[in-house]
C-alpha cells in the first residue's frame, strides 16, 4: 500500500502478502495510504509467483504478514516480497509479523531436532531491516534477532475488553508454566489476583494437569494465554477449574487465535462464555459463536507511522 499524498508519508509504502490482507487493509487505512500494487500468485507448479509493482526507490516499506498456517508458505512469500521489494528500490524495509509462527520451536527439547524460531528469525534479518511483532511465545525470542524488533503488546487492548466483565471475585488463570508472567501483566492491569496450573505437554494435542495454585472456589474465572492452537490447554484448564469449584462460564482471552478445526469443536462444547481473540491471525470462517476479537490495526499503524518519523531517504 503507497500513499499518493504530497505528504512526509509520500516515502512510505505497505505491502501485504495474502495471509491477512483484511488487517493491512485496515492498518493502511488508518494511515491513509494506498494499498502497495503486487501479484501475489502461484504458478502451475505450485512454486510462489510475486512481483513488486511499484517502483520503490529510496521509500521505507513495511510488509504485512502473520507467519499464521501454512507457516512455510507465508514465510516464503514474504521473504520473496521483501527481496522483490528491496530490488524495486526500497531504502528500509520492516517486517511486520503480528503472529510469529515457529515461535514454539524456541529451543531443543530433544536431540535431533532444529530451533525453528532462530533458524527463521536469520532468514529474516538477512532481508529486512526492522521487525515489528506481537506478543511472541518467548519474548527471549526478540535476541535470535540480527535486526532491531519493535516487540508489541496485545495484552493492555485484551484486558481493556476484559474490564467490564471483571468483578471483585474474579480470578485470573496461567493455564501453564509457561503462562504465569503474561497472567502476572494482565493482573497489573486488571488488579485481580492470579491461580496458576502444572500442565504437561503429552503430545501436540493432548495436555494433561498436575495440579492447580490459586484459591478459585467460586471464583469466576478467565483464563489467559498467548495462543490458542489445538485447544487442548484451554479445555484442560476449563476442566481443571469448573473440577475446583470455579464458577460456570469461564472466560478466556488469547493474543493468538491459530484455532485449528479441532480446537472450534474441542471449545464449542466447553462451559467458555467468551473467548476473546486479536486478529494478529485472519479468522477462520467458521468460527466459534463465542469468540470477540480485538482489532491490532490502531496500535500497529501507529507504531508505523512512529517507525516511519525516524526515516530519512
Ligand atoms: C504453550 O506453551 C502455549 O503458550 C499455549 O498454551 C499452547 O501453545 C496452546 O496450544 P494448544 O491450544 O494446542 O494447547
Amino acid at each position: 500500500m503507497e500513499t499518493n499524498s504530497g505528504d512526509k508519508r509520500m516515502n512510505l509504502a505497505v505491502f501485504s502478502g495474502r495471509a491477512h490482507p483484511d488487517l493491512a487493509r485496515t492498518v493502511a487505512a488508518r494511515l491513509e495510504i494506498k494499498p502497495g500494487r503486487c501479484i501475489l500468485a502461484d504458478f502451475p507448479d505450485h512454486e510462489l509467483n510475486v512481483a513488486v509493482l511499484e517502483n520503490l526507490q529510496g521509500r521505507d516499506v513495511f510488509l504485512i504478514q502473520p507467519t499464521q498456517p501454512p507457516a512455510a508458505d507465508h514465510l516464503l512469500e514474504l521473504l520473496l516480497l521483501a527481496d522483490a521489494a528491496r530490488r524495486a528500490g526500497a531504502a528500509r524495509l520492516t517486517a511486520v509479523i503480528p503472529y510469529f509462527g515457529y515461535a514454539r520451536q524456541d529451543h531443543r527439547d530433544e536431540t535431533g531436532k532444529p530451533v525453528a524460531a532462530r533458524l527463521i528469525a536469520e532468514l529474516l534479518s538477512a532481508r529486512f531491516d526492522r521487525l515489528m511483532t506481537v506478543d511472541l511465545h518467548n519474548p527471549a525470542i526478540e535476541g535470535f534477532f540480527a535486526i532491531p524488533v519493535e516487540h508489541l503488546s496485545a495484552v493492555k487492548l485484551l484486558a481493556k475488553r476484559l474490564a467490564p466483565t471483571a468483578a471483585e471475585d474474579t480470578i485470573l488463570v496461567a493455564p501453564d508454566l509457561g503462562a504465569v508472567k503474561l497472567a502476572q501483566k494482565y493482573a497489573r492491569h486488571l488488579n485481580l489476583p492470579v491461580a496458576y496450573i502444572n500442565k504437561v505437554r503429552l503430545s501436540g494435542e493432548k495436555v494433561s494437569v498436575r495440579g492447580l495454585i490459586g484459591e478459585i472456589g467460586n471464583r469466576s474465572a478467565v483464563v489467559v494465554d498467548d495462543m490458542i492452537s489445538t485447544g487442548g490447554t484451554i479445555l484442560s484448564a476449563v476442566d481443571a477449574l469448573l473440577e475446583g469449584g470455579a464458577r460456570q462460564p469461564v472466560t478466556v482471552a488469547a493474543t493468538h487465535g491459530l484455532l485449528t478445526d479441532r480446537a472450534q469443536r474441542k471449545l464449542a462444547d466447553a462451559a467458555i462464555g467468551k473467548i476473546i481473540l486479536t486478529d494478529s491471525i485472519s479468522p477462520s470462517a467458521n468460527a466459534h459463536p463465542a469468540i470477540e476479537r480485538v482489532s491490532l490495526a490502531r496500535m500497529i499503524a501507529r507504531t508505523i507511522q512512529h517507525m516511519h518519523e525516524s526515516f530519512r531517504a
